[in-house]
């Protein structure tokens, strides 16, 4: 696992999108070869998508060959609710680049056979030859997608009911109002996110300091479901100095000497 800390959201969410559009550029993805993406949604990734857009604008990224795949969607509310997740990445990302409406992929919380969505997305994402890279973000209580504390570490897409943490938490975006968060919601497994090639999350704030301390410093428990990232072979972790409180001095010192020492560092900035 890399944990790159930087002083701020701000360059968190410069160093993430720089490194996924080198992840792109390197791996010079065609119509008959597309980028797979696996994306996320909530507040932490919005500046990454801001970043994206931009390097999208300066002529640095093109989303012609990508592909993506979202992590979640919440059943319960049609796509075009101004909360869904599919509205989210309209707003946030997709009308703002040049990605082909066919390549979007967002698991749909309105299907009749809510079970054979979650089968035909993981099937879906097989025949699209796996993904490259999933990016993600972390809940407080150490959610990634929305792998709630207790998920099996094997798990694939699959229903999911939130915990009452992540209602509350997510309450903010339906005007503080717990009844209108959707209890539950589809999610790809931790499983799916494993077998992602690449795996990069992003962490900012107090608030996130506990899960960060739990999947760097924690051992691999189900509890903490971001702790499986220790298990992956190209986990990276790109926090802010804020969500680093929790954890020991050593292991922040540790991790940023061995940054500053990285030979060949991801850290390009093309903008
Ligand atoms: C939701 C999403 C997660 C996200 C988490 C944290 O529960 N399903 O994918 O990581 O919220 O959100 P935020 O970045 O707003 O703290």
């Amino acid at each position: 696992m890399r944990l790159i800390i930087e002083k701020d959201y701000k360059n968190v969410s410069k160093w993430t999108a720089n490194y996924i559009a080198q992840a792109i550029i390197k791996s010079e993805p065609t119509r008959e070869k597309p980028f797979v993406l696996g994306l996320p949604t909530g507040s932490t990734p919005i500046g990454t998508y801001k970043e994206l857009v931009r390097l999208y604008k300066h002529g640095v990224i093109s989303f012609e060959n990508i592909i993506t795949f979202n992590m979640d969607e919440y059943i319960g509310i049609p796509q075009n609710h101004p909360q869904s997740y599919f509205t989210f990445m309209r707003e946030n990302l997709f009308s703002l680049v040049d990605i082909k409406k066919e390549n979007i992929n967002i698991p749909n919380g309105s299907a009749d056979d809510l079970e054979a969505e979650c089968l035909a997305y993981e099937e879906k994402i097989k025949a699209a030859g796996g993904i490259d890279l999933f990016l993600g973000g972390i809940g407080s209580d150490g959610h990634i997608a929305f792998n709630e504390p207790g998920s099996s570490l094997k798990s694939r897409t699959r229903i999911k009911t939130l915990t009452q943490d992540t209602i509350i938490a997510n309450s903010r975006n339906f005007g503080h109002d717990l009844t209108k968060v959707p209890k539950t919601a589809l999610t790809v497994g931790i499983q799916t996110i494993m077998d992602a090639k690449e795996v990069i999350v992003v962490v900012n704030g107090y608030k996130k300091a506990l899960a960060l301390k739990n999947t760097v410093e924690g051992n691999v428990n189900h509890m903490w479901t971001c702790s499986i990232l220790q298990m992956h072979p190209h986990a990276i972790i790109v926090s802010d100095e804020e969500a680093t409180v929790e954890m020991k001095i050593g292991t922040v010192k540790y991790f940023k000497e061995i940054e500053a020492g990285n030979i060949n560092p991801a850290t390009q900035l093309y903008i």
